[in-house]
């Protein structure tokens, strides 16, 4: 079923599990993203950016498919817009009825990052949707490489208390858009955040991250988790590999099909990375 994201991280963040947040630019990431997560019996975020968005050239449509996939799911599934900068982006994923966003003011001056994101945490409350911003940019985008920035722990308890945001995107040493598991995390710093700030921690650009710096995240205190890179990764090696061996293809069903495959397993183990070992 369809659930709010706060519905997911809550208890995980009580129990120390953590909780896989992939993105969805086509409809097969959605499917296989679901059915990773049946498979896991673990419930998932999918998230759409507003880069994916703009991709489109509208919001509507891949949020109604991957609505409807998370209704139809057996686990629950949040639906999340990722990454927006635009409030009226903001206004219509709550229209449309996705369970929460991030709304990523972390390239203003903390001021107004603070008064922005304010009142777009109003907006959200209101209709029951959840809301994560970011403090302390994690940068990597368009090519720039950016893991020297962090958070600082006593900034972001005053950040979520004058915001009255649910979630808290950290600068913790990851870097968005890594093609390599090789991000030194400030375990430490994780740690001291998630004793000030009360609202579940998010990390970005985990795919820079390895499967065992993943669970020792979690155990220091992340809960959300992004993860986009590397699934187009699994998802684009497989298609090439289809289409390498069978040149003369031309149903997209037959090079998406492996694609999609690769993705749910993925999803499926790293999932199992995140929520750590079963409780006794
Ligand atoms: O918001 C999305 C994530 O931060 C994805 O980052 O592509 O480096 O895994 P990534
Ligand atoms: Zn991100």
């Amino acid at each position: 079923p369809l659930v709010t994201t706060g519905e997911i991280t809550g208890p995980a963040m009580a129990a120390g599990r953590g909780v896989g947040a992939f993105n969805v630019i086509q409809l097969e990431h959605a499917t296989a993203i679901t059915a990773g997560a049946e498979r896991a019996g673990l419930p998932v975020v999918l998230q759409i950016s507003e880069n994916a968005v703009l991709y489109h050239g509208a919001l509507e449509p891949v949020a109604a498919a991957t609505l409807a996939i998370a209704r139809a799911a057996s686990v629950p599934v949040a639906v999340h817009l990722d990454h927006a900068t635009d409030r009226m982006l903001v206004e219509q994923a709550v229209a449309l009825g996705l369970t929460s966003v991030m709304f990523d003011a972390s390239t203003l001056p903390y001021e107004e990052n603070v008064s922005v994101t304010a009142s777009v945490a109003e907006h959200c409350h209101r209709a029951g949707v959840w809301l994560e911003a970011e403090l302390g940019e994690v940068g990597g985008k368009d090519g720039v490489h950016a893991p020297g920035v962090r958070t600082d722990p006593a900034e972001a308890a005053a950040y979520v208390a004058a915001t009255g945001v649910d979630g808290l995107a950290v600068a913790v040493g990851t870097s968005h858009a890594m093609s390599t598991r090789t991000a030194a995390l400030d375990f430490e710093l994780i740690g001291r955040l998630r004793a000030d700030v009360k609202v579940p921690l998010v990390l970005h650009g985990s795919s820079g991250v390895s499967d065992e710096d993943l669970a020792r995240a979690v155990t220091h205190g992340m809960v959300k988790v992004n993860i986009a890179t590397h699934l187009n990764a699994c998802f684009t090696a497989a298609v090439r590999e289809t289409l390498t061996a069978q040149p003369r293809l031309t149903d997209p069903r037959k090079y998406l099909g492996p694609g999609r495959s690769a993705v749910a397993d993925e999803v499926a183990r790293l999932l199992r990375v995140l929520a750590g070992p079963p409780a006794a």
